[in-house]
């Protein structure tokens, strides 16, 4: 079996879920958490962080892909976020460019609730006729 096959899309979806109890979200009140998977079987978390200066707030996204580029990593193979509420939590439009990033058009992008799963886009849904590192000249 390949090391990334390991990391089943339930492990992910706890990585998310325990990242989304260490959020630090004291203005919105609203935890978010993301993990991903790297192609090797990498798992890397992130949790929203606010400020009190309310631009400088991190994403959970941003943090997760954060962790993974300090870790050496590249590629993202999926990834989960996890929100409360009814609505779906799909990354902001700013996180779905930084996904973009180390992604491709068909990378999934699981979005959940605290029970689990609830869908699944890829990310070629979510960011449509993106701009992406091809389209700058070397
Ligand atoms: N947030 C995320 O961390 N990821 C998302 O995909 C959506 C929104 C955060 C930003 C802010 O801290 C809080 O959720 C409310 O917008």
């Amino acid at each position: 079996m390949s090391k990334s096959a390991d990391v089943t899309l339930d492990a992910l979806f706890a990585a998310a879920r325990q990242a989304q109890r260490r959020a630090y979200a004291p203005y919105s009140r609203f935890p978010v958490g993301a993990a991903l998977r790297t192609p090797g079987g990498g798992v890397f978390a992130g949790c929203n962080v606010e400020n009190a200066a309310y631009p400088q707030g991190a994403c959970a996204e941003a943090n997760a892909i954060g962790a993974m580029a300090l870790a050496g990593e590249r590629r993202i193979a999926e990834i989960v976020v996890v929100g409360d509420g009814e609505a779906l939590c799909t990354p902001c439009g700013g996180c779905r460019q930084r996904i973009r990033e180390f992604a491709d058009s068909t990378t999934r992008v699981h979005v959940a609730g605290p029970d689990g799963l609830r869908a699944t886009f890829m990310l070629e849904e979510l960011l449509p006729h993106s701009f992406g590192p091809d389209h700058l000249p070397r």
